[in-house]
């Protein structure tokens, strides 16, 4: 349909018709089927508004959408369809890992083509848009969100929201098979609650907010995303749902973004608990200014909109406006001509889990785990060594994070199923103990995940544990959090690894010393004990489907983990938010001042976290050469290109992530200490070696300065290049 059409279709529509496009219900309502992901009690629907909702959230099957279609078409005077929505965040049936593992991959191909393979799953199964990619900036890891970002750096989000949102949406027209449309959220700074807390105030200066936090959202839209959601925060005290400068001027206005906006989930509601609104009404009016399309699961649009224009309190014009850019993007999606896109049970029965699919989730999973300390005991030998593999983690099904909503728990494979089927034969499997301690909170929680103990008591788990590692060679110990101590209203103020598996740890430590951890989680954990006293770490995250064959694939050196940390382990909690791109402030301190008092750092732990961004080991060893720049000064308008060569001078075939930093040393304002520009992940064979060039341009040195221009100031520059963000390899340029 061309938008003539549409417009057409848009005058022939009551005002109470276009009101009904601008709501969203969830699936739930319709069937008992699908999946609730927020508070129900905003809710408070009549049956007729959830008849006449424009769009769904929260269902997904062919068979379950086509129904609910089918249904909706036969009431539908105008014939436009509805829109299926669901959060796919790392897959819909093939699940891979959480997004900040596929952050730690640094390798955007592979994070594309998952996005194109859950996009095929889920448009078979009747979707029409997913919640994703989040690229909200994350560092401060209390905050349970952190799983479903790529991490604690601007650039690095930004190309990973570049390719998830070319992934789902590919980049030709949404309307053709497989594609669905992204939605860039939370707009915006949602990842930076105070103190870690989900929902929490967020304080960012506007420049930090520019520089830091917008960049991934705008290459979202840069990429073409379809549609962009709102976060639940307040920035400079603004809830964003009714934030106009934010959402008009900044998304519409400077970023050029004409898709639809679509609430949180009840976030307008939301606006009367932040004190923005009185009522829903005002709450109503504030949103439709501000630009919100669709009310996710309130009764605010549905109920109070056309008493505002009756009143002439809003106008017309923003109903029209919103009701408009949905119906393009149903048109978009080539709903209009086939309202059931590409839901097909075949086709989902084909597509589910094939083995193209899973060979891609494993393949990410071995790419996105993190070697974080190996004192030569891994990779583990196949034959002539007996390995006690021991911790709750062993044989634990839940393994693919709290957003896999349609996931098969029981179709992820366990570290004990990994490794049998890599047939290894001396090693036995003992839980130890159980997942979490009394006090986690999570027993309060209503998530069906088997938190339980199995039939063995505390003291036989242990018993059976101790006897296993003292027989054994090398103990393995998957330990960590469970996967609902990750995700959305999940903060936790103590992130260390459950007491009841550090206890376990200490135990089998006193009897054998000799311990691999391969550790899960949704976030960076403190582990410092762990780390000092455990021979290897192997970090797993939640790594999804194809988890245990791929851990068993590392662990007995079948893969080499090319993993880098996508955001900074902290030394302690204490020392959080911390990041690599810090500022010096004017008391710098540096190892060499020891004892100088009066210097920015604490008194009992260091500056630097346990593992920073960016860090991660290999079985093999990599050199790299010193950095060498084609010119040492660079012109405005030219580019410059800084180099090195890397060598694998090890005896394994690996991938080395070759990380470019650029630090401005004077500007108008202060400047981080380092920000990555620029990485590569290359592949090297024994004694084989690459040159790899970095271009730099002016355009990568430009910040916000002192008048909040864009731009970028001459001056000198320093370029690092190397394994990780404390590279000391560099070398000075000038911008002339
Ligand atoms: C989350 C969103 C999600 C939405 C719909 C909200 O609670 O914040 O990220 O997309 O629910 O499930």
């Amino acid at each position: 349909m061309d938008k003539e059409k549409l417009i057409e279709l848009l005058e022939d529509m009551s005002m109470e018709e276009k009101i009904d496009q601008l709501l969203q219900v969830c699936c739930y309502y319709y069937e008992k089927e699908g999946v609730i992901t927020g508070p129900e009690n905003a809710a408070g629907f009549s049956e007729e508004e959830v008849q006449n909702a424009g769009s769904v959230l929260g269902g997904g099957g062919a068979k379950l959408l086509r129904r609910i279609q089918e249904n909706y078409m036969k009431k539908q005077p105008h014939h436009i369809p509805l829109l299926f929505m669901a959060d796919v965040i790392n897959g819909y049936r093939t699940i891979f890992p959480i997004p900040l593992a596929q952050g730690a991959t640094f390798n955007p191909e592979i994070v594309e083509k998952a996005a194109a393979i859950s996009a095929k799953e889920s448009a078979a199964a009747g979707l029409h848009v997913t919640f994703s990619p989040m690229v909200d900036l994350v560092r401060d890891a209390r905050w349970g969100r952190v799983m479903e970002s790529a991490g604690e750096d601007a650039f690095l989000n930004s190309c990973f929201s570049k390719a998830m949102v070319e992934g789902y949406q590919g980049k030709g027209e949404l309307k053709e098979k497989g594609r669905i449309a992204a939605c860039v959220k939370h707009f915006a700074g949602y990842g930076a609650p105070i103190a870690g807390r989900d929902y929490n105030t967020v304080e960012l200066s506007e420049r930090t907010l520019r520089e830091d936090y917008l960049p991934a959202y705008k290459a979202g839209v840069d990429a073409g995303s379809a549609t962009v959601m709102t976060s639940f925060n307040t920035l400079d005290r603004v809830p964003s749902t009714g934030n106009k400068k934010l959402l008009r001027d900044i998304l519409r206005g400077e970023m050029g973004f004409d898709g639809v906006i679509i609430s949180d989930w009840a976030a307008i509601e939301e606006l009367i608990h932040h004190g923005m609104a009185g009522d829903k009404k005002e709450a109503a009016a504030l949103a439709i200014e501000a630009g919100v399309d669709i009310d996710m699961m309130t009764t605010c649009y549905c109920g109070n909109l056309k008493k505002l224009i009756e009143e002439n309190e809003i106008d017309e014009a923003l109903i029209n406006e919103a009701a408009l850019r949905i119906l393009e993007l149903k048109n978009r999606l080539g709903l209009f001509e086939n309202p059931y896109k590409d839901a097909d049970e075949a086709e989902e029965a084909e597509l589910f889990l094939c083995e193209e699919h899973r060979k891609t989730a494993k393949d990410m999973a071995i790419e996105s785990m993190v070697l974080l300390k190996n004192d030569n005991i891994l990779p583990l030998q196949k034959e002539g060594q007996s390995i006690a593999f021991i911790g709750p983690h062993v044989n634990n099904k839940w393994i693919s994070g709290v957003w896999s909503i349609f996931a098969r728990i029981d179709e992820n494979v366990t570290v004990e199923e990994g490794i049998r089927n890599l047939g290894i034969k001396d090693v036995n499997f003992a839980r130890g103990c159980g997942f979490i301690d009394p006090d986690s909170g999570i027993d309060t929680f209503h998530d069906n995940q088997n938190v339980s103990e199995d039939s063995k008591n505390a003291d036989q788990l242990l018993e059976e544990a101790l006897q296993n590692a003292k027989r054994a060679d090398v103990v393995v110990m998957p330990i960590g959090e469970i996967s609902i101590q990750s995700g959305e209203a999940s903060s936790r103020a103590s992130i260390d690894i459950p007491k009841v598996q550090m206890d376990l740890f200490e135990k089998i430590y006193e009897v054998n010393q000799n311990i691999v951890v391969v550790l899960f989680n949704g976030r960076p954990l403190t582990i410092k004990d762990l780390s000092e006293k455990a021979k290897a770490v192997l970090e797993v995250w939640l790594p999804g489907t194809e988890g245990g064959n791929a851990i068993a694939d590392v662990l007995f050196g079948n893969a080499n983990p090319s993993g880098r940390l996508s955001m900074s382990f902290p030394y302690s909690v204490g020392q959080i938010p911390v990041y690599y791109s810090e500022f010096h402030t004017g008391r710098p301190y540096s190892d060499e001042q020891k004892d100088v008092k009066y210097l920015s750092k604490y008194l009992d732990i260091p500056n630097t976290p346990l593992y920073p961004f960016g860090y991660g080991l290999s079985y093999t060893d990599f050199e790299i050469s010193q950095v060498t720049l084609d010119k040492s000064e660079l012109q405005n308008g030219e580019s410059l290109e800084a180099s090195v060569t890397v060598k694998n001078a090890g005896r394994f075939t690996g991938k080395e992530v070759v990380q470019m930093y650029i630090q401005d040393k004077v500007g108008s304002v202060s400047r981080p200490v380092r920000q990555l520009k620029g990485f590569r992940k290359i592949e090297l064979q024994p004694g084989e070696e690459r040159k790899v060039i970095f271009t730099i341009t002016e355009d990568m040195l430009k910040f916000y300065d002192i008048n909040m221009n864009f731009t970028s100031e001459s001056g000198e520059f320093t370029v690092y290049i190397g394994s990780d963000s404390r590279t000391q390899n560099k070398q000075d340029f000038v911008l002339v």
